[in-house]
């Protein structure tokens, strides 16, 4: 059986940006397939050209064998897509907007009312349906998008960024109600630059960074990749550099001890690898005291999939984010300064 979704090498480039470059992931039936990355890495115009709504430069997409290229409307047959911000026409209620859906995706006339009954039942979207959209809270809004994208019953749904700016308990409802639809035997394919969403959803993840795929498999897969457990350490509450460079040496003695990276943004604290050792936290602390050093917090975790993405691209997605940010804010200041002069 052809596989849900086949992306082969594909390329897009705005201008000068090379939004992706050569992306290629296999998604099987039936999977929850995450895409992980900063802001700016590429998700939404890998999604964009998976649902047809963008055309690649080159490379190959099919939908259960079907070539997107080639067969569009067949493709988005198969597909719901929930995009990362909707543009809702805020005088429509929630109802009508989904009879717009319908009408979109030429449902026949006659199974739209129950598709829509369907729907409103299983998104629980009953108590607001027929208020006007402008007065969704952030949670409503998001279970509409839900609910049409799944009118036409599509067997791949695609979802960008589903829980941005959610609370907790809204987010957590969408996660429940994707493992659902994964039950039931829909394929989802959700990006995000949330890491515990990925870790939390996907039963497979690619992590995409500057437009390139730079790790791929199932969350535990890829954490094994770090070959072991990441340990976070402190000399003091603030360490002096001297001191953290003296600890750096007596940790890089230790056989079990690997890739030691030290922290100053917060306070000097230490960050390494350690594996195949037991009681690794009291053989650190004992070869800290015997060089005079006290231990002010240690503390063991197993590795994360940030720590696949510090490995591969030597930062955090933190960083990432941040940078991105930055760069978005610098483009700001460039516009309103244009706009001034
Ligand atoms: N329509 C567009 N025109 C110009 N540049 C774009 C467009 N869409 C995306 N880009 C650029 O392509 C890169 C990848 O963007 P995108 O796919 O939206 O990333 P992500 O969804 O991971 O945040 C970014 O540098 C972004 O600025
Ligand atoms: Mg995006």
């Amino acid at each position: 059986m052809a596989p849900a979704v086949s992306i082969e090498h594909l390329k897009k480039s705005y201008g000068t940006i090379e939004a992706v470059n050569d992306v290629s992931l296999t998604i099987e039936s039936g999977e929850i397939f995450g895409l992980l990355g900063p802001n700016g890495a590429g998700k939404t115009t890998t999604i964009r050209c998976l649902c047809t709504l963008a055309n690649p430069d080159s490379g190959t997409i099919t939908v259960s064998g079907i070539d997107a290229i080639a067969n569009p409307r067949a493709v988005r047959r198969r597909l719901g897509y929930v995009a990362q911000e909707v543009a809702l026409d805020k005088i429509l209620t929630g109802r009508e907007m989904l009879e717009l859906q319908a009408a979109l995706y030429h449902l026949p006339r006659k199974t739209i009312p129950e598709r829509i009954a369907r729907a409103i039942e299983v998104l629980n979207l009953e108590e607001f349906i027929d208020r006007k959209t402008g007065a969704y809270s952030g949670g409503m809004r998001r279970r509409l998008d839900l609910a049409s994208g799944l009118l036409h019953q599509p067997d791949v749904l695609v979802l960008d960024e589903p829980t941005v700016g959610l609370d907790i308990d809204s987010r957590l409802a969408v996660w429940n109600f994707l493992r659902q639809l994964r039950d039931d035997g829909v394929t989802i394919v959700l990006t995000s630059h949330y890491l515990e969403e990925i870790d939390a959803l996907a039963d497979r993840v690619a992590i995409i960074d500057r437009g390139t795929i730079i790790a791929s498999g199932t969350p535990n897969e890829l954490k094994k990749t770090i070959g072991g457990d990441r340990v976070t350490l402190r000399i003091r509450e603030f360490t002096s550099d001297d001191e953290v460079k003296t600890a750096q040496t007596v940790l890089s003695n230790l056989s079990f001890v690997s890739d030691i990276v030290i922290n100053a943004a917060q306070g000097n604290s230490l960050n390494l690898v350690v594996s195949g050792q037991d009681n690794a936290l009291l053989a650190i602390q004992e070869a800290l005291r015997d060089r005079g050093l006290p231990t002010f917090s240690i503390a063991q975790a197993r590795p994360s999939l940030d720590d696949v993405y510090l490995a591969a691209t030597g930062k955090t997605l933190m960083d990432a984010e941040l940078a991105a940010a930055g760069t978005r804010d610098l483009k700001q200041e460039k516009k309103q300064e244009m706009a001034g002069k």
